[in-house]
């Protein structure tokens, strides 16, 4: 099978149901993908808030794996302008280190990259609407953005109802739903193809990939289930 949407450079912003069901997995493959290709291709996570210190440098896995998978090398700084140290809410993170976000700077980073690449993939926070400022979240963050939006549906209970919530969340704010991605966070979930048909049936834009849970996860590997 192939999608012609992977032919040529692909810029786009990554979302998902929720936290924690694969949004860096898929957004990584994504890259992965266009690298592999040949483009001049990087990811960037506007905002993280998780950071281990190693060595002098503050390391967040989001961030980690998707400067991995990009061809075009980049200042983390570019890549996640606003990196938080405290694993909580990004609104919350930014009050308790005293660092607000400022939506503007992430637009002049998003700029820096686009200026140095063919495509970048921006992989969002959580699900669709988190909060990144008192009247800034991350829905608004795709529309300033102006980006087409891939939708990464962890498969398991309640997903169906998130996903349509999801596409709803998109198409009203007057952004293109390019596709979305079914993701089996867990090795256990029951019914997998009647949760998957009970979404394509409500969901126009197409279904992008089926990643089956995979042991040691790898974005190299999730790729491999991607149409291309
Ligand atoms: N198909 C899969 N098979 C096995 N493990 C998976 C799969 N997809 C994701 N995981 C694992 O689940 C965890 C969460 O995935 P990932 O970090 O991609 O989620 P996320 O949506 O980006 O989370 P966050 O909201 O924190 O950014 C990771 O440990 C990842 O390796
Ligand atoms: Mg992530």
């Amino acid at each position: 099978m192939s999608s012609p949407i992977f032919d040529q450079p692909l810029s786009c912003f990554v979302t998902g149901t929720d936290t924690e069901i694969g949004k860096t997995l898929v957004a990584s493959a994504l890259i992965h993908l266009q690298a592999k290709r040949g483009f001049k291709v990087a990811g960037m996570k506007p905002v993280a808030a998780g950071a281990k210190l190693e060595g002098e440098r503050w390391v967040n896995e989001d961030v980690e794996s998707l400067m991995l998978a990009s061809s075009v090398k980049l200042d983390q700084n570019l890549v996640c302008p606003y990196l938080y140290r405290t694993p909580v809410a990004p609104h919350i993170a930014s009050e308790i280190e005293g660092r607000s976000i400022e939506p503007d700077h992430i637009i002049k980073s998003f700029n820096e990259i686009q200026g140095l690449t063919e495509s970048i993939v921006v992989e969002g926070v959580g699900g669709f609407r988190v909060p990144l400022t008192k009247d800034f979240d991350t829905a608004d963050l795709a529309v300033k953005l102006n980006l087409p939006v891939i939708l990464v549906v962890g498969l398991r209970l309640g997903c169906i109802s998130q996903a349509l919530l999801t596409m709803e969340a998109i198409h009203s704010r007057g952004l293109k739903l390019l596709g979305w991605v079914a993701n089996s966070v867990n090795s256990d979930m029951h019914k997998v193809q009647e949760n998957l048909l009970a979404i394509r049936e409500r969901i126009e834009a197409p279904l992008l990939g089926q990643v089956p849970y995979l042991t040691n996860a790898s974005f190299s590997q999730a790729a491999n289930y991607l149409l291309r």
